[in-house]
């Protein structure tokens, strides 16, 4: 029987944290082992907003050797960088024209980001259609992402629907997967938003690169409660109930069995265990991080983009096929 395949990307811009990685890298490394894996470096979808040309450069090969240090096996899976196959922008144009400006409107992040601003770049309204693009022309089954990329994938099944009831059976309609728990992992200094990489301050998150010592000190600086329990109670108390997911994810390990080790114990207790979870979890990181050079990380970019250019060539032609374009 054939794999089904699963495909899923991170933007190479600003730091990633601890949400990316509990929120959706971490389960693309479980996924790899079932499925047929491609996960993209998104460098087109970042240059959305302003980039510094030498620092993106560099940030796709960072983005890169976190995918590997986190445990993406390059001998498993694909992983590229998505200017490297020029399909992804020239399905993105087709599908623009299938969708409607009433679609885009609708996109909560694109809101977020400033959507009533008439000077807002036209390419960050149109992010979700390139989106779309990368994710149906692999014929994806599988989209795992963060909640927050749940309503894009939602876009991508739309668009997929709508182009083959216009034009006849091109595109697989692919399934979005959240994460339940690590869904959302909230910021350390407001745990009533989301962890965040453009978030004002540094204590809001714990990036992958942070230094082991200092994301310690970010721990025990968390914004929590004062009734000192120590339970999972989300609406009630945000903070506790954040420190307890990642807790519960970073040591592999149930929240009830966590919550009933910490009875009668107050905050501080806690926090300097998980601290120290978090210590190790970054330093055994790291480690596998600096071991892989740059060079390396070029070559796997590269043979990753050989090795599924022929899909997206296909996908691409049957298209244009279908438009009447060739
Ligand atoms: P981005 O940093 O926006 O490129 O997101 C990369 C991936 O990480 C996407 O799948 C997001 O849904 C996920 N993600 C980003 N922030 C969080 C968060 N705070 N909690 C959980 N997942 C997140
Ligand atoms: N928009 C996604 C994010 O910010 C990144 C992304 C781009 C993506 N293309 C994708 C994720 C395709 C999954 C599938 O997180």
């Amino acid at each position: 029987m054939n794999k089904k395949r699963v495909f899923s990307g991170v933007q190479p811009s600003g730091d990633l944290h601890l949400g990316n990685y509990l929120g959706a890298i971490k389960q693309w490394v479980e996924m790899q082992e079932k499925y047929e894996s491609i996960f993209c470096v998104v460098d087109l979808h970042a240059i959305t907003i302003k980039q510094n040309p030498e620092e993106l450069r560099k940030k796709v090969i960072e983005i890169a050797k976190i995918y590997i240090a986190s445990g993406i096996d390059p001998k498993k899976s694909v992983i590229f960088q998505q200017s490297d196959i020029s399909e992804h922008a020239e399905l993105a144009w087709i599908l623009n024209t299938v969708t409607r400006m009433s679609d885009l409107y609708k996109m909560t992040q694109f809101k977020d980001k400033g959507g009533e601003n008439e000077n807002i770049g036209v390419g960050l309204f149109d992010y979700p259609v390139l989106m779309t693009s990368d994710i149906i022309l692999y014929d994806t089954d599988v989209v795992p992402v963060g909640e927050d990329q749940k309503q894009h994938v939602e876009l991508a099944r739309d668009l997929a629907k709508r182009f083959n009831h216009q034009f006849g059976e091109t595109f697989k309609v692919p399934d979005v997967r959240v994460n339940k728990e690590g869904a959302r992992i909230m910021g350390l200094d407001d745990p009533t938003k989301k962890m965040s990489k453009s978030a004002s301050s540094t204590l809001n998150y714990i990036a992958l690169t942070d230094d082991p010592e200092k994301a310690a000190k970010k721990i025990m600086k968390a914004v929590t409660d004062n009734d000192g329990i120590i339970k999972y109670e989300k609406e009630k108390k945000p903070g506790v109930s954040n420190l307890l997911n990642v807790y519960s994810l970073l040591n592999e390990e149930s929240i009830a069995d966590i919550v009933k080790r910490y009875e009668g114990k107050g905050y501080g207790d806690f926090k300097k265990d998980l601290a120290e979870i978090v210590k190790q979890f970054l330093i055994s990181f790291q480690e596998k991080y600096n071991a892989i050079s740059d060079e390396e990380v070029r070559g796997i970019l590269t043979n990753g983009a050989k090795k599924i250019k022929p899909i997206a060539t296909e996908t691409y032609k049957r298209t244009k096929k279908i438009m009447g374009l060739n």
